[in-house]
C-alpha cells in the first residue's frame, strides 16, 4: 500500500501547523506509519521541535533560536500562521514530541537541524540524551542531517544508532561517504534525482527517501523507479488504499 511508503513532513505540514505535538496525532489518525521533525536548538541549550533558525516565520515573536532560553518561548503561539484554529498550539519541547511520537508508535525520521548559531557540540548531546530518555524503538528511528559532520560525530557515540545524509543533489561520491558513517539510507530533493542514480543507491543496499513529494503523479513515478518511501506534507494527496 502506498500509505506504507509516506513519512509526513514535520508532521502534516499542509493539514496542521507544522512540528507541533496536533501535526503529531493527525499523522498518526491517518495511518500513515512514519513521521518527519525537525530538530533544533535554543540558546540555553534545549532541544525543541522547529524548523527555522529564527522565530519570525512560524510564532508571535522574533529574533534568533540562539537568543532565547525556553522561558522565552514557551507561550508563543506556533498555530496562527497556520490558522488560528490552532493558535493554542505551542513550540514543543523535543522530549515532549519524541514521546509523544513513541506513544503513537510512529516511525521517526529525525532531521538534526544545524545553524550557523550552533556548533555540532552544542546540538548533539541534547538530542542524544532526549533520544536516549524518551525513545524506546530504535529500529523505528533513523537520524538524517545535512551536515555529515553532526552525523560524523553521532556515529563516533553511537555505532548503532540508523543514519541517514540529506542532499539536495546527491554527490557523485555518496557511496565513500555511506561506507563511512554507515548509512542506511540517503535522503534527496526528488527535483534532482535520476533513474540511474536510484538504481546505484538501490545496488548498494540502502534506502532512499525523498522530499518534498507533494505531486502524487511523481510520487508513483518514484516509487517504481526504486525510492523506498516519500516525505510529503499532505499524505490526503496520495490514494492511501492504493
Ligand atoms: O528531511 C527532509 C526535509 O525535511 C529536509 O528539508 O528544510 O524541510 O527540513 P527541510
Ligand atoms: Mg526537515
Amino acid at each position: 500500500m502506498i500509505a506504507d511508503r509516506l513519512i509526513a513532513h514535520r508532521g502534516c505540514a499542509l493539514l496542521r501547523p507544522e512540528n507541533t505535538l496536533e501535526a503529531m496525532r493527525v499523522t498518526a489518525d491517518l495511518g500513515v506509519p512514519w513521521v518527519e521533525i525537525d530538530a533544533n536548538l535554543l540558546g540555553d541549550g534545549t532541544a525543541i521541535m522547529f524548523h527555522d533558525d529564527y522565530l519570525d516565520r512560524l510564532t508571535n515573536g522574533s529574533g534568533p533560536l540562539a537568543a532565547c532560553n525556553w522561558q522565552d518561548v514557551a507561550t508563543l503561539d506556533v498555530g496562527s500562521h497556520f490558522s488560528t484554529e490552532y493558535s493554542a498550539e505551542r513550540i514543543p519541547r523535543l522530549d515532549d514530541a519524541v514521546a509523544l511520537i513513541d506513544e503513537l508508535r510512529l516511525g521517526l525520521n529525525l532531521e538534526i537541524k544545524l545553524y550557523p548559531h550552533y556548533a555540532v557540540a552544542d546540538i548533539l548531546p541534547p538530542v542524544v540524551a532526549v533520544l536516549e530518555k524518551s525513545w524506546s524503538r530504535f529500529d523505528n528511528l533513523i537520524i538524517s542531517s545535512f551536515s555529515t559532520e553532526a552525523l560524523r560525530a553521532l556515529r563516533a557515540l553511537q555505532p548503532d544508532w540508523q543514519l541517514g545524509q540529506l542532499w539536495e543533489r546527491i554527490p557523485a561520491d555518496w557511496a565513500m561517504l555511506a561506507e563511512e558513517l554507515g548509512l542506511v539510507s540517503i535522503h534527496c530533493d526528488y527535483r534532482y534525482l535520476d533513474v540511474a542514480t536510484i538504481a546505484a543507491i538501490k545496488a548498494a543496499g540502502l534506502d532512499l527517501y525523498c522530499y518534498t513529494v507533494n505531486d502524487p503523479t511523481a510520487g508513483q513515478v518514484l516509487l517504481k523507479a526504486g525510492v523506498d518511501g516519500l516525505i510529503t506534507d499532505n499524505p490526503l494527496l496520495f490514494n492511501l488504499q492504493d
